[in-house]
């Protein structure tokens, strides 16, 4: 049998894969405009970046990384996510030391997680996500909120839902932890193995727990929102403003935990609405993570970002029925009969691709029917036609598939004419 494609990755094949061209363009159009720099950093790290910056309690690095010694003996990870990435590399490349700051960085690559694959959930899938490292500013939490929503509404999605949740800072989280361990801890043992692991050393997560999600003491659990100090309290209301002054509707929920440790104050999450969208409805997911640059070795430094799948982004563009403007046409195909023609035509073709013109011309040998069929197929707005006559002429007939009328050019003027023609 023939070797088939890994569980959980999928062939991007042409046809789909101008979607993601006119995302990604999209995309980082969107990055000029918030004044988002890209930074590229590789596909493996070692293991112990994503351990701490992850978190070691995480789903991600319990069961979730593809984990592997190299032939020098060291422990490698693909990248389950970006942030810890970005952090290493503003850490070791001494970014905060930058004259522009706060330093604003976005990325868009692939990321590997050994999860169940089903609809909207892959092995490998690429992750669009933004950072933004040291301010403190709820105005910068605004923006990169706002810079997420833009690429959707950018494309036209409607149909999104904005949640968001403040963690706090680590006086408000260490009051809440303690309220959750109390909640928690009579009843435990009614909780799955992975919730009662997590009791001691991420109570939060429990709230996070799939299986456990309709047990009645997740719906009575303390809130976070009631154990917020002031400085927390007033952040998180600060973010909310500028949230409202740039007209983005959020709905606040106080069970959003998000499955990464290193969140603090501001955490938020974009779902589609979109009917037949499926089960997993989350399109985006991001917050703050002040600390995790001191935690990974750097000089305390705020952050904040955000990462989304375009896997998933392309799913929501098939639920709300939202076809991209991808053109994907041939300027001019080339028709050319008889062995002079075919000669002349690969020179023109040549300089028609040099003028930046897309052009494409026959190499099966077919007859002109079959040319032209193949012209229509790619959605040629011209066909050039190149026969014995015409080189015998010097001229070369230009024909506009749309009107489907024809203009005699001279060869030697051919480029200039055509230039003139299609604009
Ligand atoms: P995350 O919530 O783990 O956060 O992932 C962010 C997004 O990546 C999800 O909302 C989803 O769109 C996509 N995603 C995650 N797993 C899969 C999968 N298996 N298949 C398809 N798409 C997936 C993070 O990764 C954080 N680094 C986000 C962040 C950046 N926080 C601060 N800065």
């Amino acid at each position: 049998m023939a070797i088939q494609i890994p569980r959980g990755t999928q062939d991007i094949m042409p046809g789909e894969v101008e979607k993601w061209h006119f995302i990604e363009e999209t995309a980082k159009k969107i990055c000029r405009n918030y004044q988002y720099k890209e930074i590229r950093t590789p596909i493996f790290e070692h293991t112990e970046l994503f351990q701490k910056g992850v978190g070691d309690t995480t789903d991600i690095v319990q069961k979730e990384m593809y984990t592997f010694d190299d032939r020098g003996g060291r422990n490698l990870t693909l990248r389950p996510e970006g942030t810890a990435a970005v952090v290493r590399s503003f850490t070791e490349n001494k970014m905060f030391g930058y004259a522009n700051q706060p330093v604003k960085l976005y990325y868009n690559g692939p990321m590997f997680r050994y999860e169940r694959p089903q609809a909207g959930r892959f092995r490998q899938f690429v992750q669009f996500g933004a950072e933004a490292l040291g301010s403190e500013d709820p105005a910068i939490d605004a923006e990169i909120i706002s810079l997420a929503m833009e690429l959707y509404t950018r494309l036209g999605l409607k149909k999104l839902k904005l949640v968001i949740n403040s963690l706090g800072d680590k006086e408000s989280r260490i009051a809440h932890r303690i309220a959750l361990i109390n909640h928690f801890k009579p009843r435990i043992e009614e909780f799955c193995s992975d919730c009662q692991n997590r009791l001691e050393k991420n109570p939060l997560r429990i709230l996070d727990c799939k299986k456990d999600r309709d047990h009645e003491l997740m719906h009575s659990a303390p809130s976070i929102l009631d154990y917020l100090n002031d400085a927390s309290r007033e952040y998180f209301e600060q973010v909310l403003k500028y949230l409202t002054e740039l007209g983005i509707e959020y709905e606040i929920d106080s069970t959003l935990v998000r499955g990464l440790d290193y969140y603090n104050h501001t955490a938020f999450e974009i779902m589609s609405n979109a009917e037949g969208f499926g089960a997993i409805t989350t399109l985006c997911g991001g917050g703050r993570y002040n600390g995790l640059v001191q935690e990974m070795g750097g000089p305390e430094t705020p952050g904040i970002g955000f990462a989304l799948s375009i896997e998933r982004l392309i799913a929501a563009l098939k639920a709300e029925g939202i076809e991209l403007p991808i053109k994907d046409n041939v300027d001019c195909y080339l028709v050319a009969l008889g062995d002079e023609a075919k000669h002349k035509s690969m020179v023109l073709l040549q300089q028609l691709r040099k003028e930046g013109f897309s052009a494409e011309k026959d190499y099966l040998d077919r007859k002109m029917k079959a040319q032209f069929k193949a012209a229509d197929r790619l959605n040629a707005r011209y066909v050039a036609i190149l026969g014995e006559d015409e080189l015998q002429k010097g001229i070369i007939m230009v024909k506009s598939m749309e009107t489907g009328e024809q203009t005699e050019v001279s060869l030697t003027d051919f480029i200039e004419q055509f230039k003139k023609l299609s604009k």
